[in-house]
């Protein structure tokens, strides 16, 4: 249904997917972000979001729900670029760290929105062992690799398509990871669904495959901030965590193997707290959050991980997550550097919930594996939904 070649083709899922009349019917157009203040119908536009330096072709999504909800993902990264939510009053704005223009993207960012893989997070010294051999990865966070390493997933163009016939508006990114790319063994096939749905949900299904024994470990690394990007701080966010242990982790941020109760630390949000009630108590420069939970209940199994509620816009965002650990992350090393969509992001506008197995597990035995199997399909799925409070 998509007609290559044509920018800002409005395609009608409905008329497919969900049996609406409506066939080819316009995304609904709105303020200057082209967002809706109005309901109308669920619709997927594609537009062209420029030309990498490369000479890669980039394309631009933008889901819409009947709501008028509007998630925008492109294919640079597969990264979330925009999220549209309303606050309590129905006013809409983007919750999510973002730029305008694919040349900003490329200029370096911290993961805004990002797709990370093939490993996210750090894995000790750039090393692991698997079936008797050592691999050495690029160093790339201190002593060690971080995100999949220097020219990871989030930063590869995928390829996209639309998925007919699924419970909302959804693009499938798919990306083929050569064997040896940062160093890593196999050939992966790696896919991420995005599917924005009617109950105001965003949920993200991650599927692997390989063709050589490999460690896997997907994650999304949006940066939300539910008063709208660029909008302050989120130290008023009320945060909850469906988490009664951690993993502590040394001054690199790896993992010592252990679990440790957040009971009596400043890592406690098994009850509903301000992010920046206990800010100044938690160790390390800079200052904030940035640690593993290891998330309640049954992992493969999607339940609740994390509750944020934004008291002044009353929004609220449930993430679920079928991943045994969720990396909390206050946006500690943004200095203001950065101006995206909305404004300049300083310290701690943002924070992110990045669904994921532990980190270094390719070199933790104890650790949930991340090694994934020729002949195995690797899966994850995270939902966040928004509502109002
Ligand atoms: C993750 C890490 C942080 C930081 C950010 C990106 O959340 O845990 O330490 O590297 O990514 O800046």
């Amino acid at each position: 249904m998509v007609r290559r070649n044509m920018l800002a083709v409005a395609v009608a899922l409905g008329a497919v997917a969900f049996g609406a009349a409506s066939c080819c019917k316009k995304a609904p157009q709105g303020d200057a972000r082209g967002v809706s203040e109005g309901k109308g119908a669920m619709s997927i536009q594609k537009s062209d979001f420029g030309t990498t330096k490369d000479g890669q072709k980039v394309e631009l999504y933008t889901l819409t729900n009947k709501n008028g909800v509007v998630a925008k993902v492109m294919t640079y990264g597969a990264i979330l670029t925009e999220l549209h939510v309303p606050d309590k009053q129905g006013k809409k704005a983007n919750v999510v760290l973002g730029f305008d223009t694919l040349k900003r993207y490329e200029e370096g960012h911290p993961y805004f929105g990002a797709t990370i893989g093939r490993v996210t997070n750090r894995i000790g010294k750039g090393k692991f062992t698997l079936d008797g051999k050592t691999y050495e990865l690029a160093v790339n966070n201190g002593p060690n690799a971080l995100h999949g390493g220097l020219v990871g997933f989030d930063k590869k163009v995928w390829k996209a398509e639309e998925v007919k016939g699924a419970a909302g508006a959804a693009v499938r990114f798919t990306y083929r990871s050569p064997d040896g790319e940062e160093g890593y063994p196999g050939t992966l096939e790696a896919a991420v669904t995005y599917t924005l749905t009617d109950k105001d949900e965003l949920k993200l299904d991650y599927k692997a495959t390989t063709d050589k024994a490999t460690p896997v470990n997907l994650t999304n690394h949006s940066y939300f901030n539910l008063k709208g990007a660029g909008n302050g701080d989120i130290l008023g966010h009320v945060l909850t965590v469906n988490a009664d242990k951690y993993t502590p982790a040394d001054d690199t941020l790896l993992p010592t193997g252990d679990l440790a109760p957040v009971k009596g630390t400043p890592f406690d949000f098994t009850t509903p707290t301000a992010i920046g009630a206990r800010v100044a108590q938690v160790p390390g420069e800079p200052r904030g959050y940035d640690l593993n939970y290891v998330v309640n209940g049954k992992a493969g199994e999607l339940r609740p991980c994390a509750k944020v509620t934004e008291p002044t816009s009353g929004r609220v965002m449930e993430v679920s997550t079928t991943e045994p650990g969720v990396q909390f992350y206050t946006g500690n090393f943004l200095k203001g550097e950065e101006t995206g969509i909305g404004g300049v992001y300083k310290q701690h506008y943002g924070f992110c919930l990045e669904a994921q197995h532990y980190p270094d597990s390719a070199n933790q035995p104890k650790f949930p594996s991340t090694i994934l199997k020729p002949g195995q399909t690797y899966t994850q799925t995270t939902v966040y939904r928004f509502g109002v409070e």
